[in-house]
Parts: C-alpha cells; sequence; structure tokens
C-alpha cells in the first residue's frame, strides 16, 4: 500500500500545491548537509502552514528544528511582526536550518536555538504567550514537551504534535519502544488534563503510517 500512498502523495501536492524553488532547495540542502529525511511531508507542511493562518498566529514554537522544512511553512503563515522560535538539540543540523531560513528571507521572523529542549524551554517562560506549538523532536519526551506547551501557551491556543501513531504501535499496550512509551504518557497527560480538549488523526502518506495530535487550549 506504500506506494500507492505515495502516489495519492504526488497527485495531491501535484494538484494542490504550487510549485516551490524555495522549499526544494531547503530539502535539497538537508539532504547534501546528510539530514535524515524525517521532515514533514509538503501535503503536512501545508496543513501547518493553513492551521497558522486560520488562527490568525502571531507567535508559533517548534520543538524539533531538523532543516527548518516545517519551520519555513509555519513561519511563512506569520505576519511581518510575527515570531517563530524552533528548538534544535544538533548544532551542525540548526545551521543547515538557518541558511534554509535565510534562503526563505524567514531569518528575522524565525530564530533558531541550539540545545536539548528541556534545557531551552525554561528561557522562554517570560515570553509572551504562544499561538501554536509544533511538538516534533524526541518522542521520549512528549509528555514533558506537552506540560511546557501548556505553560507557554494561552485559552485559545492550539498544540499539534507530530508521529503519534507510529505505525499502529501507539495503541500496543505491550510495547517497550520508549518512543511510543513517551507518546501513551503523553495521551495519558491529555486525557487527565481539563484544559485541553483534543483529537488525533490517523494519516497515510510519502512517510507512511502515522498520525498527529491537536489539542485546543481551553482554559
Ligand atoms: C523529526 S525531526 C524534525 C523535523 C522538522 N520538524 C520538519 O518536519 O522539518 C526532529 C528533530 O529534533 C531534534 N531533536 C531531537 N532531540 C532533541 C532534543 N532533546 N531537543 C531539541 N531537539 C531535538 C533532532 O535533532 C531533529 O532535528
Amino acid at each position: 500500500m506504500s506506494d500507492r500512498w505515495s502516489d495519492v502523495d504526488d497527485y495531491l501536492v501535484d494538484r494542490l500545491l504550487p510549485d516551490d524553488e524555495v522549499l526544494a532547495a531547503a530539502l535539497a540542502a538537508s539532504d547534501a548537509a546528510g539530514l535524515r529525511s524525517i521532515n514533514v511531508t509538503p501535503p503536512q507542511g501545508r496543513f501547518l502552514n493553513l492551521l497558522a493562518r486560520i488562527l490568525g498566529a502571531r507567535r508559533i514554537l517548534e520543538v524539533g528544528t531538523l532543516g527548518g522544512y516545517s519551520t519555513i511553512w509555519l513561519a511563512r503563515a506569520l505576519p511581518p511582526d510575527g515570531r517563530l522560535v524552533t528548538l534544535e538539540i544538533d548544532p551542525a543540523t540548526a545551521e543547515v536550518a538557518r541558511s534554509n531560513l535565510a534562503r526563505a528571507g524567514l531569518a528575522e521572523v524565525a530564530e533558531v536555538r541550539v540545545g536539548r529542549a528541556l534545557d531551552l524551554l525554561p528561557d522562554l517562560a517570560g515570553d509572551p504567550s504562544y499561538d501554536l506549538v509544533f511538538i516534533d523532536a524526541d518522542k521520549p519526551s512528549n509528555p514533558d514537551y506537552l506540560q511546557w506547551a501548556l505553560r507557554l501557551t494561552r485559552p485559545g491556543s492550539v498544540i499539534v504534535v507530530d508521529n503519534v501513531v507510529r505505525d499502529g504501535a501507539v495503541a500496543d499496550v505491550a510495547s517497550d519502544d520508549p518512543m511510543v512509551l513517551g507518546t501513551r504518557r503523553m495521551m495519558d497527560l491529555i486525557a487527565a488534563e481539563p484544559r485541553l480538549d483534543a483529537t488525533a488523526l490517523q494519516t497515510v502518506g510519502a512517510k507512511g503510517y502515522d498520525g498527529f495530535l491537536l489539542a485546543l487550549v481551553t482554559s
């Protein structure tokens, strides 16, 4: 089936997404720098961009930058005085992202901070609240990232978490995969959190079978 999913992604990109030299260049530069191809797909990137625009987001936080592919999609949704902060643990990877963001004309809007996200997040506590948080880094830390996202947002903000289905493994109660365990613990936190209304959608596409979580901060 996965060939079919890729074919459909190609078709959707062909019909719905305009050719984009800047995004293509970002992926090519990430490839050339040896980064893993674990960025969101183009339809997913467009989804994040549309979501941020629908929300009228002015401040976006991303946890997990890689080469800045999703960062570009998100930062493009911001008004000229908007702000995006993205966190990346690996300095060389962050440099690739900075260069991709500069080529995209987004260096002024999007800031790449380098370090372990759990060390960097406390620095953001004094900032004005974020309208949208996209969590896409090390999955075992998802419960902590979720709690930080709640601290850094306000009622009306939206939190998106990528890769929450993991080929269906998220439903496996016997899994000892740290990425599945992190995701399941995050789900437990959300289930017990009265300030969040959440759902998750299963997805298939060029990157296989997975899914994302969408949560609205309600109070
Ligand atoms: C799935 S990739 C992000 C993909 C990117 N959001 C996109 O779609 O273009 C995850 C990134 O998180 C970074 N990362 C992993 N652990 C981290 C941590 N503890 N703190 C910050 N970044 C981390 C990895 O180096 C990697 O670049």
